[in-house]
C-alpha cells in the first residue's frame, strides 16, 4: 500500500488518503516504554545484559513492544550501505545525481550549494517518518503491515524524506540524503524490502526567489489566500510559481544527465504527497513506456514553520535508486543488488560513473513455482504478514509472491488465500526437492507465527 519509488508507481501510495487501518497499530499507543536508544556492550562487565525483548540494531539495543516487527532477516541489511559501496551500481547511479547537483548548483566561490548526507542512521522516530511530514494519523502508511517497526515509538525510516525537518532546523537551504529505507510490501523482481532513496530540499529567502525578477519591488512570497490547485495559502501565486519553475528546470535537467538530452518528459500532477502542495512526477519515455523516475513538489509551509524556517519558501523531491538503476543498466531483478557474486559486481567497476554500462545476465537457472493454500486465521491477517514470513524462511531465492486466489466460504465464516511462490536460486539450479524442503518450511512458520491452517 506504501508508495515504492525504487521499482512502483511513486503515486500509490503517499497520495491515497483512504483509510485503510484495520490493524491494531492504533490502540496500543499506551505501551510507553523508555525508548532512548543507548549502546548495547555485549563484553562490558558494567553494561547491563540484554532482556531477550530488546532488539540490537548496529550495537544499539531497542526495547520491543506490540508494534516490534522487524525480523532478523531485515535488521542484517542495516549497515550494508549499498549506496555508499564503491564501484556499486547504486553508488555509481548515487554519484551521477550528486555530480549534477555539485556541477550545475555553486557559490559565487565554485562550492556546490547542496549539503550531502549519505550516512543518516535509518531508525527513526514515528515524529520523523510521518508526524514532521504531516501524514494524517489515519494514513496506511502508519499501520505495522506497511512499515518495520522497531517498537511504537521508532522505526526504520520508510522514506529518506524522514530527515527533513531536522536538516532544515540545522539551517540548511540545499541539501541532498541518500540512504537504504525499509518497507513491507509485495514480492517480486522489482519489490524487495529494503531499497535506497535520495531525497533533496532548497529553500529561498525572499530576495534570492524574486532575484531573477525585473521589478520585485511590489512582490512578496508570502499572503494570506486560499489553497487552490495551484498554491499553498500561505504563498503568493508569483512564489508558487517561480518556485514551481525553478523545481522543474532543476529536474529535468537531472533526467537529461541521467537519461540522454533528447529524452521525452512529462509531469503528472494528479499527485498527493502529504508534505508537499501542489505536487508532481516526472515521467520519462523509456523504452516505449512512461517510467516514474521521482516525486517532488513544493514543501508544506508548516513543515518549514515547524522546523524554524518560517521565512523562507522551498521544493523536494525524492526518487528510487534501484528504479533508475535497473532502467540505466537493465539489471532484471531487484535481488541483484545484494548479490556479492563477483560476476555482478565486476560489471559496474568503472571509476567514471558516467561510462554506459548495460548488464549482461551472470545466468538464469529455472524457477521453481509452488502454490500454498490456507484459511487465514481472521479479518485481520494482512498479505504483507506472509510476505515477509516468506522472506524471513526462505530468503532471497524468492523471486516472487502471488496471491492468486481468495474466495471465502460465507457458511462457514472462513477465507482462504492462495499464494503462488517462485523460487529461483541467482547462481544454482534447484532441485525440486530442495524446494519442497522449503515450501513445507514456508507452510510450517505460517501455521506457527500466522496462525493460518494449511488446506
Ligand atoms: N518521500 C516520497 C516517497 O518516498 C518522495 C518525495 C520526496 C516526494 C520529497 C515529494 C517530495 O515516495
Amino acid at each position: 500500500m506504501m508508495l515504492i519509488i525504487c521499482s512502483r508507481g511513486l503515486a500509490q501510495a503517499f497520495r491515497s488518503t483512504a483509510a485503510l487501518s484495520t490493524s491494531s497499530a492504533y490502540t496500543c499507543l499506551c505501551h510507553k516504554h523508555h525508548m532512548t536508544a543507548h549502546r548495547h556492550m555485549s563484553n562490558s562487565t558494567t553494561a547491563s545484559p540484554q532482556k531477550s525483548s530488546d532488539v540490537t540494531i548496529q550495537g544499539l539495543t531497542y526495547p520491543t513492544d506490540s508494534y516490534t516487527n522487524v525480523t532478523p532477516r531485515i535488521i542484517s541489511k542495516v549497515g550494508c550501505n549499498l549506496h555508499n559501496q564503491k564501484y556499486h551500481p547504486l553508488n555509481l547511479i548515487r554519484h551521477r545525481i550528486q555530480n549534477y547537483f555539485d556541477t550545475y548548483f555553486t557559490t559565487h566561490i565554485g562550492s556546490p550549494v547542496f549539503s550531502v548526507f549519505d550516512n543518516i542512521s535509518p531508525v527513526v522516530s514515528v515524529y520523523q517518518n510521518f508526524d514532521s511530514l504531516l501524514f494524517p494519523p489515519d494514513h496506511p502508511g502508519r499501520t505495522v503491515s506497511d512499515t518495520y517497526y522497531v517498537n511504537s515509538q521508532q522505526l526504520l525510516r520508510a522514506h529518506t524524506t524522514a530527515h527533513q525537518e531536522d536538516l532544515i532546523k540545522m539551517g540548511l537551504d540545499a541539501f541532498l540524503v541518500a540512504g537504504d529505507v525499509y518497507r513491507r510490501d509485495e514480492i517480486d523482481a522489482s519489490h524487495y524490502p529494503v531499497f535506497h532513496q535520495m531525497d533533496a530540499v532548497r529553500l529561498f529567502q525572499e530576495k534570492e526567489l524574486f532575484a531573477r525578477v525585473n521589478d520585485p519591488t511590489n512582490l512578496s512570497i508570502f499572503e494570506d489566500g486560499k489553497r487552490t490547485a495551484d498554491k499553498q495559502e500561505f504563498h503568493s501565486l508569483e512564489a508558487a510559481k517561480l518556485l514551481e519553475y525553478d523545481l522543474k528546470k532543476t529536474l529535468s535537467g537531472l533526467a537529461d544527465c541521467l537519461f540522454g538530452k533528447e529524452v521525452e518528459m512529462r509531469w503528472v500532477d494528479d499527485v498527493y504527497f502529504p508534505f508537499t502542495h501542489p505536487s508532481w512526477e516526472l515521467e520519462i519515455m523509456f523504452e516505449g513506456e512512461w517510467l516514474e523516475v521521482l516525486g517532488c513538489g513544493i514543501t508544506e509551509q508548516k513543515i518549514l514553520h515547524n522546523a524554524g524556517a518560517s521565512h523562507k519558501v522551498g521544493w523536494a523531491f525524492g526518487l528510487g535508486l534501484e528504479r533508475l538503476a535497473m532502467k540505466l543498466y537493465n539489471i532484471p531483478d531487484i535481488r541483484l543488488f545484494w548479490s556479492n557474486d563477483p560476476g555482478f559486481l565486476k560489471q559496474f567497476r568503472v571509476d567514471d560513473p558516467n561510462t554506459p554500462i548495460t548488464y549482461k545476465p551472470i545466468s538464469s537457472y529455472p524457477p521453481c513455482i509452488n502454490d500454498m493454500s490456507f484459511w487465514i486465521p481472521n479479518e485481520e491477517f494482512r498479505s504483507n504478514d506472509f510476505y515477509d514470513l516468506v522472506r524471513s524462511v526462505a530468503g532471497d531465492i524468492v523471486e516472487r509472491v502471488e496471491l492468486v486466489d481468495e474466495f471465502t466460504q460465507v457458511a462457514k465464516q472462513r477465507t482462504s488465500h492462495c499464494y503462488r511462490i517462485t523460487y529461483r536460486h541467482m547462481d544454482k539450479t534447484f532441485t525440486q526437492a530442495e524446494v519442497n524442503d522449503l515450501h513445507t518450511k514456508v507452510g510450517r512458520a505460517a501455521t506457527d507465527l500466522l496462525g493460518v491452517t494449511l488446506r
